[in-house]
């Protein structure tokens, strides 16, 4: 089968769907590769390297068109291009099937095998394919730089020998996949960077990044299905917004991204909030086609406010990062690709048992397939339901019963081991009881040594262990030569499993150390 990208028509448009590496990974999977000349000029892909990748180049959309099996695009066609589709033809592109019903029918009437890219479900199999993703990767990079570039101040703090620079003050509002990168691109910046997000489990991620999780003093889960946020309760919706109020004559630079999958943005950075930054301040709202975060949001303009805020209502994020965003978009396609194509043979099978592939089909030989029937499995495992909490004085008395328990079991143990030593010694020689004690005595102290420490803590113990191995090799070879053929069979295996021990000790040291050397 043949797969062609033509070049995007919308206006501004920059990014292409095919890009000279992956149409050798798409060759590899027995597809012929064709692109319209000139799709990927505006990405720094030329026709030459296109051709040197062994892409057939044609001249216009139509001749493209007419050519391939399946049409690779970045944005939703418009109506010209609908039409030069003929009935068989599949499409591979973003569509937004929920607000492009007019779309869908005339995919429809046409008999094109349509597969939305925005509609890849969120499980952990498909993220190679999770375009949206991807975008909203860049998105959240592209708006920590586009803010620096209209903040008069250096995100890092500085003591130059003109005067101390405190560091930016940075504030994310959603912590998606565009909230985390935006909080990695600010953080490696120097800035100081807080977030907020409606969905606790993030916390985590946001601290692990070194930025701090602006905790709301409310219990309310606000994680819906999909891993994507409910809608919030309007009382957990002012508590919000008052962490906000009090949050904004501190905080340079906003950036807002938060969204709920099929409704309109919440409004979450208000008039009066914006009315209360400083002069010179920035607010970037990523949410800005569904409407914005921010009150004063214009969709694809910056403005000033009437205090000095810049407000950036950009839609093209991606799209102003084009080599980038194309190389990353055109992997996911070719990662969709890969899951068509189960011979590796160059043709493309969709298998509506697959959940991915069932999952972003919006139109199949003259029928509309939109909305898919509901995922078979969760995309985000819920935690555990917490126990019910204990009080302190209850905590204390359990640890105390546990202790008596462990107590009573330990001195069982000790009478029945006494008791046992005293049986052995009325019969075995003295010789052998004094060597059995020090065994007996080794392996308790070992075990008391070892065994209760917890496994986080077992490489820092490497040494302790080595040098215990150190002592069986001592013993070993000491014992190797001295009795039977018995005896030296079990030295010899001593020596061999604490050798295994020292030299495996020693490897798993040299990994942990190169962890920390930058290369
Ligand atoms: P996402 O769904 O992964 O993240 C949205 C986050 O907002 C979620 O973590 C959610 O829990 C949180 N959220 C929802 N309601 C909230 C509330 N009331 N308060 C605080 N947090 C709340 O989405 P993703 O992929 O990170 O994209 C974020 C936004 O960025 C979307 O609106 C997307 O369309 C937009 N975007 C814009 C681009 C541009 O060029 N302007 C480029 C890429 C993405």
């Amino acid at each position: 089968m043949k797969i062609g990208a033509p070049k995007e028509i919308f206006a501004g448009e920059a990014r292409v769907a095919m890009t000279p590496q992956s149409a050798a990974a798409l060759q590899k999977l027995g597809y012929e590769c064709v692109v319209e000349s000139g799709a990927g000029a505006a990405a720094n892909f030329s026709n030459e390297d296109y051709r040197k990748a062994g892409v057939e180049v044609v001249k216009t959309a139509a001749a493209l068109w007419k050519a391939v099996d399946i049409v690779i695009k970045v944005r939703a066609p418009e109506p010209v291009e609908v039409k030069r589709f003929t009935k068989g033809q599949a499409l591979i592109s973003f569509i937004w099937p929920a607000q492009s019903e007019a779309l869908l029918e005339s995919l429809k009437a046409k008999g094109v095998t349509t597969l939305a890219m925005d509609m890849v479900p969120r499980i952990s199999r498909a993220q190679k394919m999770d375009a949206l993703s991807s975008m909203a990767n860049i998105g959240g990079y592209r708006a920590v730089i586009e803010a620096a570039n209209n903040f008069g101040r250096f995100f890092t703090g500085q003591i130059t020998a003109a005067g101390k620079v405190p560091p930016a003050k940075v504030l994310v509002i959603g912590a998606g996949v565009a909230g985390l990168a935006a909080i990695g691109a600010a953080q490696s910046m120097g800035a100081i960077v807080r977030a907020f997000d409606v969905r606790p489990e993030v916390a985590e991620q946001i601290e692990s990044m070194g930025a701090e999780f602006l905790f709301l003093d409310f219990t309310e889960d606000g994680s819906g299905d999909g891993g994507y946020a409910a809608v919030s309760s309007p009382e957990f919706r002012e508590k919000q917004l008052e962490l906000f109020r009090a949050q904004a004559p501190e905080i340079d630079i906003v950036i807002t991204t938060a969204l709920i999958p099929g409704r309109d943005a919440p409004k979450l950075w208000l008039e009066d909030m914006v009315a209360a930054m400083k002069p010179g301040s920035v607010i970037v709202d990523l949410a800005a086609e569904k409407g914005g975060n921010c009150d004063l949001t214009v969709m694809d303009e910056k403005i000033t406010s009437k205090n000095g805020v810049t407000i950036i209502g950009y839609t093209d994020f991606p799209s102003r990062m084009a080599t980038q965003s194309s190389t990353l978009y055109a992997n996911n396609i070719r990662h969709m690709m890969d899951d068509l194509t189960p011979e590796k043979d160059g043709n493309a099978v969709f298998d509506m048992e697959d959940d991915v592939i069932r999952g972003s089909m919006v139109t199949n030989q003259g029928e509309i397939t939109f909305p898919p029937p509901p995922l078979k499995v969760a995309a985000q495992a819920k935690p555990p339901a917490k126990a019910a909490e204990k009080t302190p004085e209850e905590l204390k008395a359990i640890e105390a019963q546990k202790m008596r328990a462990a107590g009573a079991q330990q001195t069982k143990l000790l009478l029945v081991g006494g008791a046992l030593m005293f049986v052995l010694g009325l019969y075995a020689p003295a010789s052998f009881m004094q060597s059995f004690i020090v065994f007996v005595l080794a392996v308790f102290i070992g075990f008391q040594v070892i065994w209760n420490v917890s496994h986080a803590l077992h490489t820092p113990l490497m040494a302790i262990t080595n040098a215990i191995s150190g002592i069986i090799v001592i013993g070993a070879l000491l014992q190797v030569s001295g009795g039977g053929w018995f005896v030296a069979l079990l030295a010899g295996i001593s020596v061999l499993i604490a050798s295994i021990n020292i030299v495996g000790g020693f490897m798993v040291t040299r990994r942990m150390l190169a962890m920390f050397q930058k290369s």
